[in-house]
């Protein structure tokens, strides 16, 4: 299998890229570029991308790599600070004018070259940049310009070596996917067989060979990451593996039965449910404070989960569902450290086990997802929407009462539905009820009523950093709301959230 090395220069674009380059169909994994240049030999890259970064190569504290990786005979494509880089390393000469900066779209102007076969001569491409490559190398010549930077793409066809000062990554630059193609194909010589059925079986065999005769313990939330992950032990170490689900109490309407009956029996897997609902609600009990809430769930996750992990005994291996972005996220090297949710950070210092096991690891989400259907995991839970780890908790606003989460189940089964039937639950990527702490007066018949407010929520999102809400179809409003205040006594009148993301975060509390 063919593997390209993104060296990471602390560019905002570099999970982009490897996507890209996965979407080819080619096996892509971002690392640090203080990577030693011995490790990179041995790992046998069909090619190595530079990333971009928000430095200046002439800043002594800039990000570097050494310069023998040109010569190590891997085509290198180097994309903006990763293209200026590559010819300051190679004693080109990069400078810095205001006048050159361009940011947005650019029409670019190409010439003959591998990288751009098939390419029109004049397209737009996407630039961010203020430093330029001002002389390029010897052996290196000029193989795309635009208006303003005369040097936009270079390249030594020799040695395999190619920079662009734009950015193919992104959809804006109009071949991008295409130059992308050509440097994996043309370039590396890239077979373009990575799939997840590959994937699967690979690592089905190898945990077999690695946990042979070892204890696994999962703990399962029910979420694509950690179901994707135990399935695919499951397959590799049958029933020496036990998952353990808490449930909470503070699931969804039907969640927990699905979650059991699904890996019970479905998959016949070893698994031990814990109904901790009435313990969690002792311990909110008057708790009105978001973090706090989130604080005692967390704390009592683990409580619950270390006991059951007792009992179970001594295992050898913890199995996690960390997947790619939580890796790159918690630091693999320059890019600015993303603070994320983490539901089972705590675990592993409560459990008496010998290794950790992270088998999603080299994954992103939509490919945990593609390999969940490849494990045979049913599509309601693989294209199951993000659930935060504290669960309803953080959606009944106020205090967490048994008779607010009732109310609120059913409004939130009510309004899935809703969005199901209506087939827009892959175009909005997180939608959910949320009961808040005010009622209202309202009629119903010819008497007053006075109950709660329900709000409605739903966003679009790539990565939940950032989101818009969701344009939903008036109608579908109009029959969620209809429905719910029909069915659903005690609440009296409902209403959607139209804030983005900022100023307003996804989740209520
Ligand atoms: P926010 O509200 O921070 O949500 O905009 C972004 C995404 O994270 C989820 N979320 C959580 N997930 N534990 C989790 O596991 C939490 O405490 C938590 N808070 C928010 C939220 O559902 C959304 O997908």
């Amino acid at each position: 299998m063919d593997k390209i090395l993104v060296l990471d220069f602390g560019g905002q674009y570099n999970q982009l890229i490897a996507r890209r380059v996965r979407e080819h169909r080619v096996f892509a994994e971002i690392r640090s570029c203080k990577t030693p240049l011995a490790e990179i030999r041995e790992a046998g890259y069909a090619g190595i991308i530079f990333t971009g970064g928000p430095n200046s190569v002439y800043d002594p504290a800039s990000p570097r790599c050494e310069k023998e990786i040109l010569s190590l005979g891997i085509p290198v494509l180097g994309i903006c600070y990763g293209c200026q880089l590559m010819a300051w390393l190679d004693g080109g000469e990069v400078g810095s004018a205001g006048s050159i900066s361009e940011y947005g779209k650019v029409e670019l102007t190409v010439r003959k070259s591998p990288l751009f076969d098939g390419i029109p001569e004049n397209s737009v491409c996407w630039m961010s940049h203020t430093d330029y490559v001002k002389r390029v190398p010897d052996g290196f010549s000029v193989i795309g310009t635009t208006e303003r930077c005369p040097a936009a793409a270079i390249a030594d066809e020799e040695r395999r070596l190619y920079g662009v000062q734009f950015h193919p990554e992104v959809t804006h630059t109009a071949y991008g996917k295409a130059m992308l193609r050509n440097f994996l194909f043309a370039v590396c010589g890239c077979a373009g067989d990575w799939t997840m059925e590959d994937f699967v079986k690979t690592s089905v065999e190898k945990y077999k060979e690695e946990l042979a005769g070892k204890r696994v313990l999962c703990a399962l939330s029910g979420g694509v990451d950690s179901s994707v992950a135990a399935v695919l032990l499951h397959r590799a170490v049958g029933d020496r593996l036990t998952c353990v689900f808490v449930d909470h109490g503070l699931l969804r309407k039907d969640e927990g039965d699905l979650v059991e009956r699904t890996f019970r029996e479905r998959f016949d897997m070893n698994i031990v449910r814990v109904n901790a609902g009435a313990r969690f609600l002792a311990k909110l009990a008057g708790v009105t404070e978001p973090e706090k809430k989130r604080k005692i769930i967390g704390e009592e996750f683990i409580r619950v989960f270390e006991e059951e992990a007792k009992k179970i005994g001594h295992v050898h291996v913890l199995a996690q569902g960390t997947i790619y972005p939580d890796v790159v996220e918690s630091g693999s090297g320059e890019s600015a450290t993303i603070k994320s949710h983490h539901n089972v950070g705590g675990l592993p210092s409560v459990i008496d086990f010998d290794e950790i096991v992270e088998p999603l690891r080299p994954l992103f989400k939509d490919e945990v997802r593609a390999a969940g259907l490849e494990l045979g995991i049913p599509y309601e839970l693989v294209w199951r929407q993000p659930f935060p780890g504290p669960g309803l908790a953080i959606r009944v606003l106020g205090e967490v009462t048994e008779e607010k989460l009732a109310v609120l189940r059913e409004c939130d089964a009510i309004f899935r539905e809703e969005v199901l039937a209506a087939g827009l639950e892959r175009t909005t990527n997180q939608y959910f009820a949320v009961l808040t702490d005010s009622r209202t007066v309202g009629v119903m018949g010819d008497a007053r009523t006075y109950g709660y407010t329900v709000a409605l929520r739903a966003v679009s999102t790539d990565d939940f950093m950032t989101a818009d809400w969701s344009r939903l179809p008036f109608e579908v409003l109009a029959k969620a709301s209809n429905r719910i205040t029909n069915e659903v006594r005690s609440v009296s009148r409902v209403v959607y959230d139209i804030t983005s993301k900022p100023p307003a975060t996804v989740e209520w509390e």
